[in-house]
């Protein structure tokens, strides 16, 4: 009687109960602002375990991105050794990007769901983005800058992907490429694999963001050679597989979310948006 109580409730309390989320800010910006996505979490499924992580605030979130990669990834493996069955993981803008990249670096990881909130996966290139940081700087020329050993100590320099300086991109670019695997290294199939391992993928973005430009680079769509952008299905990412995608995919595990007039200020900070968008994907 005692043992089927005690199964019985255990089947009832692991049922109601939701994995733990990590949350991770974007660019000049730190945890306060990542509160009222916190508050809907902990409204929509009371008792969540959060975590927001608050290194990389401020002026130090243009730290080279790499280094803020390796912070956060020791953060999700200290939560993560205290939650074996798993963890999910929600970054908006810059943070997203560091989140995937610091999923890649963790071969064993157990991370059960990952959402990007506008973020720049395939990198960014336009005036709106680049003027929060470097308001006298021209979206043109900014390469000269950026794709530089100087340049590379910033961390939009490391995704900033001009699609007119591709040769310099590939050439100075320590960071995206890499881990977007259009160059190879001894890790390529570690980053493929480790995204793998995921149970989905959430990509969420939408043409009035304003500020990631294309757009479209929150699904990792771009710009080619010639300003058009091209969508993920027909970027050789996605074909080739290079980071698990497209296997994402049939699995049914990627989903990808293009949701109309939202403000890319405001993905993080509307509380209908995030009912929307985001809720209905942590469980
Ligand atoms: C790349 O792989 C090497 C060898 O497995 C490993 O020591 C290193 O930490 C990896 N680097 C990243 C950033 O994943
Ligand atoms: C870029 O994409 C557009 C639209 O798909 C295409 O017409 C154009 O030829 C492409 N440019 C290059 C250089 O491939």
């Amino acid at each position: 009687m005692n043992l089927l109580f005690l199964l019985l409730f255990g089947l009832i309390s692991n049922g109601a109960t939701y994995k733990p989320v990590v949350l991770i800010h974007g660019i000049l910006s730190g945890p306060e602002k990542m509160i009222v996505l916190f508050e809907e979490i902990e409204k929509a499924h009371p008792d969540t375990k959060i975590y927001n992580f608050d290194k990389y605030d401020g002026w130090s979130s243009l730290e080279n991105t790499w280094r803020q990669v390796l912070e956060f990834r020791s953060f999700l493996e200290v939560i993560g050794r205290k939650h074996p069955d798993g963890i999910n993981v929600v970054g908006y803008s810059q943070g997203g990007l560091i989140a995937r990249a610091a999923i890649q670096t963790l071969p064993f990881h157990k991370i059960n769901i990952f959402i990007s909130i506008s973020s720049p996966q395939a990198g960014q290139f336009g005036a709106n983005f680049l003027h929060l940081v470097f308001p006298d700087l021209a979206a043109n020329t900014a390469y000269e800058l950026f794709y530089s050993k100087i340049g590379q100590h910033i961390s939009i320099a490391n995704y900033w992907n001009d699609p007119l300086e591709q040769d310099l991109y590939y050439k100075f670019s320590k960071f995206l490429p890499i881990i977007n695997n259009e160059i190879r290294t001894q890790n390529s199939s570690q980053y493929k694999n480790t995204l793998l391992r995921l149970n989905k993928m959430i990509l969420i973005g939408g043409p009035n963001d304003g500020v990631i430009t294309p757009w479209e680079s929150s699904h990792f769509g771009y710009f080619n050679t010639t300003l058009n952008v091209i969508p993920l299905h027909k970027r050789p990412i996605y074909i080739e597989d290079a980071i698990g995608l497209k296997s994402l995919e049939n699995n049914g595990k990627l989903v990808i979310i293009i949701k109309p007039f939202v403000h890319h200020l405001t993905w993080h900070t509307n509380r209908r948006v995030i009912q929307e968008v985001i809720i209905p994907y942590l469980d």
